[in-house]
């Protein structure tokens, strides 16, 4: 079974079964600069989980390009990918778990065929603030029952460790405002892997691999709290199943990097590199994962850099660089073209930017053997050429090592590479201040979305439409919005606009938000099919892919007004509209007043502007 095809069944399955198909949200989330990438199905869908009304309707689909820089380090294994695809199914307040789990089995064994008595259960067995998960362990007692499976054999209770979800972890870890629940994992059995020593026989306890994780129902249902946690408005489902992980199970390959999917990829490896996989493992996989997750970055336009999105590229090529040279690799633009082929079956746009992603990707290669010659120059400066005849470690002082670290951008197993020894102890402490000095710099990242739910990021959100609808109102609608970051402190918007505003222009935008602000415009969202919303001039960015109907924003103009034949009355007296998927104040009034503290330029043509709102500004 080819990846596609997999994809193919999983969706049709769903959709046979009432759900929309929804589209692939952009790995690197256009407007929210909150988080770095997309790193699960749920993410996109966070307002509506939280009970926004979701255009598309209660029952979703998709696949959803994912990537984890958390799990950089743990690459190497039979089962971990950086970037990865994850089939995803949701019920917005609708089906629960009668329906979520005997669906999910019949995917599992019927559509995909795997073997009944290799499927394993875990299910949550409470903890002091949420009760064990007794209904999803009866419904499946009594699927299992039917199959002629001993339930006690197969279903096990993991605590919140292991079956409960939130993009924070376990409760203790979610901010106030996240939503999580207990979950229910299916894991396959590979029979063909021995337990390591000590590991015991049972998904919750196996950390070697015998066991994969293959498909995750999150009921997600509750809403944390100042004070614990509280039910969310509805009961949702949030499913999500690794493709990669399925696909393994369905090829009974313990191993994902020997489905069809990488084969051709470790094969192009050991080609340049005339050497075996069974010997190479652990190389041969950084090399496929990292470089694959590069080819999608790099697709999402993002280049190597010091920062943020393009930190993570440089250190996911570097380390796939470093992999390659240990095998004595020879041309790694052929595994990149087989990366390219291989997962251009499912997404097109890999193919067409082909020339692109390897220009970026080679001359960062170029770069970093610069780099790494630099690297050598700066301590032959400080140190002296050393003897060189027999190639010795070279010992440098950790702050030396530091530097090339923080400057050069190499880690400390390059920087080990290179020949140089330094004070683990010493580098790790300079590494812990630094760690909190970025720690600092970045609090807020990775959250997702809006910062969190409080009135004043709500209030900050329908700021941002005010201030789109008055910039393109004074400078025409080629400027568009490019970022936004909203916590309960501050709005940070981001525009196109390639020279500075005058004072005048700012003064101007700040009364023209504060007059909308005074008029007390209500705010509401219609549901309509795309091509209206066009008409309508809905300004915003929107993935056109799958969506028939959209959710748009208007400020000002009467709800209601959809179902007059006319649309002008509402284009006329509305004041924005937007696509959005919420969620907003009812009236501006609420946002009471706006001040812009500062604009800054923050370079490719771009502006930030940084405002504060109602009690933000201090009386
Ligand atoms: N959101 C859940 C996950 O990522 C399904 O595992």
């Amino acid at each position: 079974m080819t990846a596609k095809t997999l994809i193919d069944i999983y969706i049709s399955f769903f959709e046979k079964n009432g759900h929309k198909r929804i589209a692939n949200s952009p790995l690197v989330p256009e407007n929210d600069p909150t988080t770095l990438f997309t790193s699960s199905g749920m993410q996109p869908l966070v307002p509506y989980l939280l009970g926004e009304v979701h255009p598309e309707g209660k029952r979703l689909v998709n696949v959803q390009n994912s990537f984890r820089a958390q799990d950089i380090e743990e690459i190497g294994d039979n089962r971990h990918n950086t970037f990865f695809r994850m089939l995803g199914n949701w019920s917005l307040g609708d089906y629960f778990k009668s329906e979520e789990i005997p669906w999910l089995w019949e995917l599992l064994t019927g559509q995909l065929k795997l073997p009944k008595e290799k499927l394993f259960i875990t299910v949550f067995k409470g903890d002091k603030q949420v009760e064990k998960d007794e209904q999803a362990f009866k419904i499946w007692s009594a699927i299992l029952e039917k199959e002629g499976l001993n339930p006690k054999e197969r279903i096990s209770f993991g605590g919140v460790d292991k079956n409960w979800w939130s993009r924070s972890g376990i409760p203790e870890n979610m901010p106030v405002g996240e939503p999580g629940g207990p979950d229910s994992e299916v894991y396959f059995r590979f029979d063909d892997v021995k337990h390591e020593k000590e590991c015991k026989d049972n998904p919750v306890e196996c950390e070697c691999g015998k066991y994969l994780e293959i498909a995750n129902s999150v009921f997600m249902q509750y809403l944390k709290t100042e004070d614990g946690f509280k039910p969310l408005p509805k009961q949702n489902v949030d499913f999500g199943g690794g493709l990669e992980r399925l696909l393994a199970a369905v090829e009974e390959k313990s191993d994902i990097f020997k489905t069809s999917l990488f084969t051709p990829i470790i094969k192009a490896i050991e080609d340049e590199t005339g050497k075996g996989y069974l010997q190479n493992k652990k190389q041969m996989q950084i090399i496929a994962d990292h470089l694959a997750g590069s080819v999608f970055i790099a697709a999402a336009g993002i280049v190597p850099s010091n920062r943020q999105q393009g930190y993570i590229l440089r250190r996911l090529l570097r380390r796939s660089f470093d992999n390659f040279e240990v095998l004595e690799g020879d041309n790694i633009s052929f595994v990149l073209q087989k990366i390219v082929e291989q997962y251009g079956q499912t997404d097109e746009i890999l193919k067409e930017k082909y020339e692109e992603i390897k220009g970026v990707i080679l001359e960062e290669l170029e770069k970093y053997e610069k780099v790494k010659k630099a690297a050598n120059d700066f301590i032959i400066k400080k140190y002296g050429k050393g003897d060189d005849s027999a190639k010795p470690a070279r010992e440098i002082k950790a702050d030396d090592a530091f530097i090339l670290y923080s400057t050069h951008g190499l880690s400390p197993t390059q920087i080990r590479s290179l020949g140089f020894v330094f004070s683990e102890a010493d580098f790790a402490a300079l590494m812990e201040k630094h760690k909190s000095l970025s720690k600092t710099a970045s609090a807020g990242m990775f959250k997702g979305g809006l910062a969190d739910h409080s009135k004043l990021t709500i209030m900050g959100h329908t700021t941002t439409h005010l201030l789109h609808k008055a910039l393109r109102d004074m400078f025409g609608t080629g400027l568009h919005q490019t970022g936004s970051n909203i916590t309960n402190e501050r709005v940070r918007f981001d525009f196109n606009f390639d020279r500075i505003l005058t004072a005048e222009e700012m003064e101007k935008l700040e009364s023209t938000v504060n007059e909308k602000i005074k008029e007390n415009l209500p705010v509401h969202f219609e549901i309509m099919p795309l091509e209206k919303a066009k008409n309508l001039g809905a300004i915003g960015l929107f993935d056109e892919k799958y969506a028939k109907d959209v959710k748009v924003y208007f400020v000002g103009g009467s709800e209601g007004s959809s179902s007059v034949d006319s649309e002008l009355p509402r284009t006329q007296t509305a004041y924005s509209v937007e696509f959005c998927g919420g969620p907003h104040v009812n009236f501006t009034g609420e946002i009471k007043r706006f001040k812009i503290i500062k604009v800054e330029n923050i370079g490719k043509g771009q502006k930030r502007i940084y405002a504060k709102i109602n009690s933000q500004l201090e009386d």
